[in-house]
C-alpha cells in the first residue's frame, strides 16, 4: 500500500504533532511504501523569511529521523523538490469549485486567529490534493483536524476523472489516529499557533516545566479526582502502558495525590520518548550530509513516480509538452 502524508515546517514540533501524525507515520513504515514529505509550499503562506524557513525544513527531517523514521525502508524529502505538485495543483484548481474551498473550515480558523487571507492559504486545500494525488496514493495518515482536507483531494480527483473521463486519479483513504486530539497545558487542542504546546525537543527542564504549568481544576490533595475530565491524564493515557494507566486511574479516584504527584510521572513516561530522541537528535545535527543526502534521494524516488503521473494527467487534458521543453 502506497502511504503518504506531509507536515509543514512552521514551528518547533509537539507532542500533539507526535501523537497525532509522526508516531504512526513511523510505524506504518513497517509494512508499506511511505512517502513523507515537508510541507515548505504550505509554510510559505505563514512563514516568510528564507533562512527561517530553510531552517525549520531541515529542523523536521531532523525530528523525524530522531524518532525512528528509516530512509531505507520511508521516503523523507521537501515538498519543494517535486515541483510538479503545483502543475497539478493549478489543474485540479480548475475543476475545483470555489464554494468547495469556502466551506474549508482550516482556512475560516487560520482567518479567524488573522493570518493574512492570501490567495495561497485559499487554496491551501488544492496544492494538499495534488500532494497526494501525484502519488496515487492509497492511503493519508494525518490527525483529526485535516480529515476535510483528505475528503477534498477525493472529491477533487473524483471530478477530474469525471471532467477528463478517465481514471487517473485515486481517490484517497483517510487514516486517523487514535490519539485524535492531543490536548495543550491549557485543554485546547496543542497547537503551535496556541502556545500551549510541549515540544519535543526542548531540554528536559523547559519540559518538565511546560507540564507543570498544565491546568487543572482546585480539587484539594486529599479529594478524588476524576482521570475523565483531567488534561494531565488524557496526556498520560497517550505515553504510558496499560498497567501505569490502570496505576494511575486508581490513584486519582482514591484521593490523598495531588496533581503535581500526576504531573511528575506525566514527565517520566514523556521523558522515556523524549530522552532518546533528543539524543539521537544531536547526533544527526552534527551529520548535515547526512540529512541532506535522505532528503535528496527520497525527493529522486517521489520525482519519478510523481512525473508519470503527471505526463498520464498532461495527456488526458490536452496539454502536450512541446519539442525541446525540458522536463526534469
Ligand atoms: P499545529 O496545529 O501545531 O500547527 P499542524 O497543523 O502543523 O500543527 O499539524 C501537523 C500534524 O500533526 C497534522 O497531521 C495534525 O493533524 C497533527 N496534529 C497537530 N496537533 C495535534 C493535536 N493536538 N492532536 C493530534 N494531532 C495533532
Ligand atoms: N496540511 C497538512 C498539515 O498542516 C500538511 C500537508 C500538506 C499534508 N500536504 C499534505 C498532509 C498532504 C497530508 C497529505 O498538517
Amino acid at each position: 500500500m502506497r502511504v503518504l502524508s506531509g507536515v509543514q515546517s512552521n514551528g518547533k514540533l509537539h507532542l500533539g504533532n507526535y501523537l497525532g501524525a509522526m508516531k504512526q507515520h513511523i510505524e506504518l513504515q513497517r509494512e508499506n511504501e511511505c512517502f513523507y514529505f515537508i510541507a515548505n509550499y504550505h509554510s510559505l503562506t505563514t512563514v516568510q523569511d528564507a533562512k527561517l524557513l530553510r531552517q525549520l525544513t531541515v529542523d523536521v527531517a531532523l525530528d523525524y529521523l530522531a524518532f525512528g523514521l528509516d530512509p531505507n525502508k520511508a521516503n523523507l524529502f521537501r515538498q519543494s523538490d517535486i515541483p510538479e505538485v503545483t502543475e497539478l495543483a493549478w489543474i485540479l484548481s480548475t475543476v475545483t469549485g470555489k464554494g468547495l474551498l469556502e466551506r474549508a473550515t482550516s482556512y475560516k480558523d487560520k482567518i479567524a486567529k488573522e493570518i493574512a487571507p492570501s490567495m495561497g492559504l485559499f487554496c491551501y486545500p488544492v496544492l494538499m490534493a495534488a500532494d497526494i494525488l501525484i502519488y496515487k496514493s492509497d492511503m493519508v495518515p494525518v490527525g483529526k483536524d485535516q480529515t476535510q482536507h483528505v475528503e477534498m483531494a477525493a472529491d477533487m480527483a473524483g471530478h477530474f476523472n469525471h471532467a477528463f473521463g478517465c481514471e487517473i486519479l485515486k481517490l484517497p483513504k483517510l487514516r486517523l489516529n487514535e490519539a485524535h486530539v492531543v490536548p495543550g497545558l491549557d485543554g485546547q487542542k496543542m497547537s503551535k499557533s496556541y502556545g500551549n504546546t510541549i515540544n519535543l525537543f526542548d531540554p528536559p527542564k523547559k519540559v518538565r516545566k511546560q507540564i507543570m504549568g498544565i491546568k487543572t481544576d482546585s480539587t484539594p490533595v486529599e479529594d478524588p479526582k476524576n482521570p475523565e475530565t483531567c488534561n494531565v491524564f488524557a496526556i498520560y493515557k497517550l505515553l504510558a502502558n496499560a498497567d501505569e494507566v490502570a496505576a494511575l486511574d486508581e490513584k486519582y479516584r482514591g484521593g490523598g495525590m495531588g496533581y503535581g504527584e500526576a504531573k511528575q510521572q506525566l514527565f517520566e513516561v514523556a521523558e522515556r520518548v523524549l530522552g532518546p530522541a533528543r539524543e539521537r537528535r544531536g547526533e544527526l545535527e552534527a551529520d548535515t550530509d547526512y540529512v541532506e543526502d535522505v532528503l535528496n534521494t527520497a525527493a529522486g524516488r517521489a520525482r519519478a513516480v510523481a512525473g508519470e503521473v503527471m505526463a498520464e494527467v498532461r495527456e488526458v487534458c490536452g496539454l502536450m509538452v512541446g519539442k525541446g521543453t525540458h522536463r526534469g
